[in-house]
C-alpha cells in the first residue's frame, strides 16, 4: 500500500473514532454518521462456535478476545485498528474507559467480558449495544473489524425464545450495510449446505462482491475426507476465493499456545498437507489478512472522491458548528469537533498533495 493511501485511511480511521466519541455526547449528526459509513468495515458472520472470534484474533495477531464453546460473544465489538509509526508500544483503549491504556492484552479480554456482563449480567443473553475498542500498533493495518454473536437455531436454558431472531437481526443490521465487507465463517466439519454464514451473506450480498468465504476447523474434519470441493469453489462459488483456516483448538487455548506458535503451526499444516499442499500459498490467517487489506485498499480508492466531498462538507458544517457552540455545556464536545475538523483538514491536504503528485509523476 502506498504511504499516501495509508495516511488517508489512517486519517479517516481517526475521524471515525472521533465521531464515535462525539456520538457519546448525543451528537447524532448526519454528516458525521455519513463519514462513519463512508469507509468499509469488516464484519464476521457465522454460526455459534464456528471460529469467528478466533479468526479476528488471527487477523489482528494478538490474543485478546473471549473465545470458547457456547455463546461467548454477547455484544457487538467494534474494533478499530490504528497503525502507528512512531515506534511506540502497542496498546488498546476502550471508548467507555477513556484515558486508560491497556498494554496487557489479557486484561483487554477481561474488560470485554466484564463490560458484556455489565450490560447483560452473567447470563446467556445478548445486547445490541456495541463495545468500542481501539488498538494502536505498528503491526496492524488501519481497519475496522466487528465481532458479532453467532447465529443459532434454538434458544437454550436462560435465553428468551426470541434470541434466535434477535441475533439474526443484530447481525443483519451490520452486514447489510453496503460498506460492510463480510467475513462469512463456516466450520469445515459441518456440511456447507447448512452454513448460516452462507445463507445470510447470500441474502444481503447476492452478487458476492463483498463476501469472503472462510472455512475454519480444517483440522477437525473426519479422517479420509477433505474440503477441496469447497475451497476450490465447486460446492459454493463466491466472487472471491475461499480461504481455509486452522485456528487454535480449545486444548491449545487451555495450554496458552501463543499467536506466533499458532501461526507457525497453521503454516506447517498447509505446507505439509497432502490435500491442500497445492493451495498452501492462498490459505491461512496471514493470507486472509493480506487479502482483506487489499480489498480495503481498492474499495477506499474507489471511494476517495465521495469521501473527499463528504469531508469538505463536514469541514464547512463543523466550522459553523464551532462558531455557534456554547462554551460551558459542550467543552468536551467542542474539543472533539475541533479534533474532527483538524483531521478533516489534514485529509484534504494530503489528498491534494496526492493529486498533485499524481499529476507530476503517477502513483508513487
Ligand atoms: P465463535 O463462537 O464463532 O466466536 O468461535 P470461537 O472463536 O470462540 O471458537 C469456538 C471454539 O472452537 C473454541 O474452542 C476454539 O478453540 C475452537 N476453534 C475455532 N477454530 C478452530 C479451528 O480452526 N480448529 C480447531 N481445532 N478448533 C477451533
Ligand atoms: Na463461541
Ligand atoms: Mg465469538
Amino acid at each position: 500500500m502506498t504511504t499516501t493511501m495509508e495516511s488517508l485511511i489512517g486519517l479517516v480511521n481517526r475521524i471515525q473514532r472521533a465521531c464515535t466519541v462525539l456520538g457519546d455526547y448525543g451528537g447524532g449528526d448526519n454528516t458525521l454518521s455519513s463519514l462513519w459509513e463512508a469507509l468499509p468495515s469488516v464484519a464476521v458472520v457465522g454460526g455459534q462456535s464456528s471460529g469467528k472470534s478466533s479468526v479476528l484474533e488471527s487477523i489482528v495477531g494478538r490474543d485478546f478476545l473471549p473465545r470458547g464453546s457456547g455463546i461467548v460473544t454477547r455484544r457487538p465489538l467494534v474494533l478499530q485498528l490504528h497503525k502507528t509509526d512512531d515506534g511506540s508500544q502497542e496498546y488498546a483503549e476502550f471508548l467507555h474507559l477513556p484515558r486508560r491504556k491497556f498494554t496487557d492484552f489479557s486484561l483487554v479480554r477481561k474488560e470485554i467480558q466484564d463490560e458484556t456482563d455489565r450490560m447483560t449480567g452473567k447470563t446467556k443473553q445478548i445486547s445490541p449495544v456495541p463495545i468500542h475498542l481501539s488498538i494502536y500498533s505498528p503491526n496492524v493495518v488501519n481497519l475496522t473489524l466487528i465481532d458479532l454473536p453467532g447465529l443459532t437455531k434454538v434458544a437454550v436454558e436462560g435465553q428468551p425464545e426470541s434470541i434466535v431472531e434477535d441475533i439474526e437481526s443484530m447481525v443483519r443490521s451490520y452486514v447489510e450495510k453496503p460498506n460492510s465487507i463480510i467475513l462469512a465463517i463456516s466450520p469445515a466439519n459441518q456440511d456447507i449446505a447448512t452454513s448460516d454464514a452462507i445463507k445470510l451473506s447470500r441474502e444481503v450480498d447476492p452478487s458476492g462482491d463483498r463476501t469472503f468465504g472462510v472455512l475454519t476447523k480444517l483440522d477437525l474434519m473426519d479422517k479420509g475426507t477433505n474440503a477441496l470441493d469447497v475451497l476450490e469453489g465447486r460446492s459454493y462459488r463466491l466472487q472471491h476465493p475461499w480461504v481455509g483456516i486452522v485456528n487454535r483448538s480449545q486444548a491449545d487455548i487451555n495450554k496458552n499456545v501463543d499467536m506466533i506458535v499458532a501461526r507457525r503451526k497453521e503454516r506447517e499444516y498447509f505446507a505439509t498437507s497432502p490435500d491442500y499442499g497445492h493451495l498452501s500459498s492462498k490459505m491461512g490467517s496471514e493470507y486472509l489478512a493480506k487479502l482483506l487489506s487489499k480489498q480495503l485498499e481498492s474499495v477506499i480508492r474507489a471511494r476517495i472522491p465521495s469521501i473527499t466531498s463528504l469531508i469538505n462538507k463536514s469541514i464547512d458544517e463543523l466550522e459553523s458548528e464551532m462558531d455557534h457552540l456554547g462554551r460551558p455545556i459542550a467543552v468536551d464536545a467542542g474539543a472533539q469537533l475541533y479534533t474532527i475538523l483538524e483531521l478533516c483538514r489534514a485529509f484534504e491536504r494530503i489528498f491534494k498533495e496526492h493529486l498533485d503528485g499524481g499529476r507530476a509523476g503517477g502513483d508513487r
